[in-house]
């Protein structure tokens, strides 16, 4: 069925995640005219409200969380017009007779949105078949974490496959969702210039950085039991790193795409005890600065145990055993209270094979392409050219080609990660979603550093909020005769 036209089941529709970012997404694609004019959404949750006074609920989050000049009350109402709401308790298979009464005889596909805590996916999975709410046709959306860990990872998606199939499931990591995210895979594979240079004979190294500014707000009690390496590495950062280092797919397809992926993932070198001292750096941020305000630090926020281990930085170098990138280190951070909110990834390109410049300036001689995902999108490509002025002689410079999408391509806004994610569950594509071998590869890679953490019992490294990390993470990369990129 190619309409997008939906039943949009949402489960948890009264939680964060569906306020801040879900209804607010939901309010753009009407914005946009994208969403069907019989495209229906049920919210349910466990709050007893009624539909009218859930619509209230919704209405003063939308004002929250979309822009004021975004926020348009006739439009607010069109849109709040598709949301009815149910009471239910999720573990309570008699109430879920409630959903086919709600859809009546269905017209659009049926989307169901679990935007709730991993453990109920099971539940809902199974309540749902029970009451005879799904067909062989009906779209499920899962959030991250899948698990904690692989074992547990494994026993959420049995209770999901128990229901589903694969193709019926849209396992969501947001980056994916990011626009220059997904230009990751045009400038690769668009541009021949850049796919014949992409390999350790030409490629040095790659930095991927994604900072945040933000500490744990208010997030205690989930993120303590994770930590940065569950919470940001097993799943963002490692998708990063497969769609820089993934071989070209055959196609778009989703099966193609992530069939590479997992190439990659599988190609990780393991990193063993012995290696853990040069290749991981677990860090917990201290009392310090955000945006010039001091802030606690992590044992100081609010609900935390004193006594926590969990690190809230993580700096590791990661090598991938084959032929495109034997010898290229992907150096990889990410951490919270850092000074800025960042993500980037960084190309470092070999130097020419030989230099006939200024010596002093042989440093210059490597081209980067820098890939901003966040803030700023867009691309900088960094070439040598001679300086300008009759005294220059052939001095170097350093300079960008530069593409910053807001100017480049007049856009006025950039669709936030949801916008996108919920246009292709709508249209059923999948390319943008995690399959379960995807997933289950990370986790493998990532218990090991774990397992390795625990054994070793060695507490994370301390930082003051507001720095880039502990210093072993810049030792971590300088020890390697390199540095991690700042713009000068
Ligand atoms: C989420 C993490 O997946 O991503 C959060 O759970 C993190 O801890 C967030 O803050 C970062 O997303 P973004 O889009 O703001 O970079």
């Amino acid at each position: 069925n190619n309409s997008t036209r939906c039943d949009l089941m949402m489960f948890g529709a009264l939680g964060d995640l569906a306020q801040r970012k879900l209804f607010p997404a939901l309010y753009q694609l009407e914005r946009s005219g994208l969403l069907d004019s019989g495209s229906r959404i049920l919210a349910i949750a466990r709050n007893k409200v009624d539909t009218a006074e859930a619509r209230k609920l919704l209405q003063d989050k939308l004002r929250e969380h979309v822009k004021p000049h975004e926020f348009d009350d006739a439009l607010v109402e069109t849109f709040l017009q598709r949301v009815d709401y149910l009471y239910l308790d999720f573990t309570d298979p008699d109430g879920y007779g409630a959903l086919n009464e709600w859809r009546g005889t269905p017209e659009g596909n049926l989307i169901v949105y679990m935007a709730t805590p991993p453990a109920m996916y099971g539940v809902i999975a199974r309540n749902l078949k029970g009451a005879n709410c799904c067909t062989d046709q009906t779209r499920v959306v899962v959030e991250k974490p899948i698990g904690h860990d692989l074992a547990s990872s494994k026993v959420i998606n049995d209770e999901l496959g128990e229901v589903y199939r694969e193709d019926q499931l849209f396992r969501i990591d947001h980056y994916l969702g990011k626009e220059t995210v997904q230009n990751l895979i045009a400038l690769r594979f668009a541009n021949n210039l850049f796919a014949s240079q992409w390999d350790q004979n030409h490629i040095s190294h790659v930095e991927i950085t994604v900072a945040e500014s933000v500490g744990i707000e208010g997030r205690w009690g989930y993120f303590d039991k994770a930590g940065q390496i569950r919470d940001m590495i097993q799943n963002h950062l490692l998708q990063l790193l497969c769609l820089i280092a993934m071989d070209p797919p055959s196609d778009l397809s989703a099966d193609s795409i992530r069939d590479e992926k997992v190439k990659v993932l599988k190609a990780l070198r393991e990193i063993t005890p012995e290696l853990m001292d040069s290749h991981v750096v677990r860090g917990q941020y201290t009392a310090g600065t955000s945006d010039g305000k001091p802030v606690p630090g992590y044992l100081g926020e609010e609900g935390a145990n004193k006594g926590s281990s969990t690190e809230t930085f993580v700096a590791l170098k990661a090598e991938i055993e084959n032929w495109r990138w034997s010898g290229v280190p992907f150096y990889i951070r990410t951490g919270k209270r850092l000074p800025e909110k960042l993500s980037q990834i960084i190309i470092h390109f070999k130097p020419a094979p030989h230099y006939i410049f200024d010596p002093d300036q042989k440093h210059l001689a490597n081209n980067k392409l820098i890939i901003r995902l966040q803030p700023d999108e867009g691309m900088s490509l960094k070439i040598l050219t001679k300086d300008q002025g009759l005294d220059k002689g052939m001095r170097l410079r350093q300079g960008p080609l530069e593409l910053t999408f807001s100017e480049t391509f007049d856009a006025d806004r950039i669709p936030d990660a949801y916008e996108r994610l919920l246009w292709e569950v709508m249209k059923g594509n999948q390319y943008l979603f995690v399959r379960r071998d995807e997933v289950e590869h990370a986790w493998r890679w990532v218990d090991q550093v774990i397992r390795n953490w625990n054994d070793s019992g060695e507490p994370p490294k301390r930082y003051a909020a507001g720095t880039w990390g502990p210093v072993a993470s810049i030792a971590m990369i300088t020890r390697d005769g390199r540095s991690w990129y700042e713009d000068a």
